[in-house]
């Protein structure tokens, strides 16, 4: 017996549109919860968006209600948990949204997900996953060496979000140590890649770019982080939440370590290559800003247990990566040129 029918929170975001396209296209019967917050677009699903395997429910997680039935009606086998609140900066400015979906949110996910699981006859209760997409940051700051994270890195998390997506990881735990619910999780690196949020470095490095406006980079732009394609992710998830091991956490991440300032450099060069300025190179529009408080100094995943385990490894390269993701945004301004002007122009958040 095999996993078909997934619930996906968090659909319309940027990882989870990723999830519920590939995961429609596979066959599986996908069921969408999103509140649509900011960051949450139909937009990004008009590919599936009439799909027969595919539903859609604007709904809150916190609303157990709400959540019972949309899991009643759907019957999953598994429920994929990516809403959330996901921005560090906007987590500094103001971190009572993050306890609320992040901590509370995932609590009330976890009680609908039982009380459904507990529903269920024996076959069906034995396959019935409950996965929570969680991130790197929970483990806080490595330093320059080549230490990396593993899937028993102590947490240590820095920020607001980190400590709420920490804090979820643990209630995800406990509700199988203490209730049998059986849960999996994953710990992914940074992503890029397509329907990116423009608040995040990548794609906000690009749009303010063609808009002839500063790339700021925070501090020295010497932090360190490990990049993966958003479709390497999603893949990634769809083996663990099918074949990943009850109560175990996965380590997900691109084996691919870019300065901040690389990684702006690398785009503005995409950019110079596509779509040359009249004069300069987007390079000149670099802006080095005071950084954020308490930023961690690097991340590094040590991604060897899932690729022993299930067979992933990443396949994107940055460089292709970042080539892919610049045309994206050069041919798709249907998207995001309502982001910015209605939704977020790119002013700078979290200096606090
Ligand atoms: P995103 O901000 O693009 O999307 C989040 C989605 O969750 C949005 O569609 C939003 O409307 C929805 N949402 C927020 N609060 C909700 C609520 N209370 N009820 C229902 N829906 C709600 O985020 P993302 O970058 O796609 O991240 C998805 C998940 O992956 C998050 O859990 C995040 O912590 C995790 N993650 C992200 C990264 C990354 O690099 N982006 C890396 C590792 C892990
Ligand atoms: O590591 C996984 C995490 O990656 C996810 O859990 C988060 O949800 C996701 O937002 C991302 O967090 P980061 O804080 O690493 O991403 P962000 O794009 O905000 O920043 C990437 C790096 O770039 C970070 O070191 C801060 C820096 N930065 C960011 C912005 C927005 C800049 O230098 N300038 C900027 O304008």
């Amino acid at each position: 017996m095999t996993i078909r029918r997934i619930v996906v929170t968090g659909g319309a975001g940027f990882i989870g549109s990723a999830v519920v396209r590939r995961l429609v296209a596979e066959g599986y019967e996908v069921t969408n919860i999103d509140k649509l917050t900011y960051s949450g677009n139909l937009a990004s699903l008009r590919d599936v968006e009439g799909a027969a395997n595919y539903r859609y429910h604007q709904a809150d997680i916190v609303d157990q209600a709400a959540i019972g039935r949309i899991l009643a009606d759907a019957r999953p086998d598994a429920i994929m948990h990516l809403a959330a609140e996901t921005h560090v900066d906007r987590s500094i400015d103001g971190p009572a949204e993050f306890l609320e979906t992040n901590v509370v949110g995932t609590f009330r996910l976890l009680q609908s997900a039982l009380r459904y699981w507990r529903t269920l006859d024996k076959a069906a209760a034995d396959r019935f996953r409950f996965h929570h997409i969680s991130t790197d940051e929970v483990f806080g700051a490595l330093g320059f060496d080549h230490e990396q994270f593993t899937e028993q890195t102590r947490y240590d998390p820095s920020s607001p979000y980190s400590a709420s997506k920490a804090s979820a990881d643990h209630f995800v735990r406990a509700w199988n140590r203490t209730y049998g619910l059986p849960v999996v999780l994953s710990n992914c690196s940074n992503n890029y890649g397509p329907y990116h949020f423009p608040e995040k470095l990548i794609p906000l490095t690009i749009l303010n770019a063609l808009e002839e406006q500063e790339l700021p980079v925070y501090g020295r732009g010497e932090n360190v982080r490990d990049w993966l394609h958003v479709e390497d992710h999603a893949r990634a998830l769809e083996l663990i939440v099918t074949r990943g091991a009850v109560g175990e956490s996965y380590n997900v991440g691109g084996r691919c370590e870019r300065s901040n300032l690389s990684v702006v450099q690398t785009i503005c060069d995409a950019l110079d290559a596509r779509r040359p300025r009249a004069d300069g190179s987007y390079r000149d529009l670099i802006s080095f800003v005071s950084d954020r408080p308490g930023h961690d100094l690097r991340y590094a995943i040590d991604c060897s247990k899932i690729e022993r385990d299930l067979d992933w490894t990443p396949t994107m390269s940055f460089e292709d990566g970042i080539k892919g993701t610049v045309d994206w945004f050069l041919e798709n301004e249907w998207w995001w040129r309502p982001i910015r002007e209605q939704g977020y122009a790119g002013q700078r958040l979290g200096a606090a």
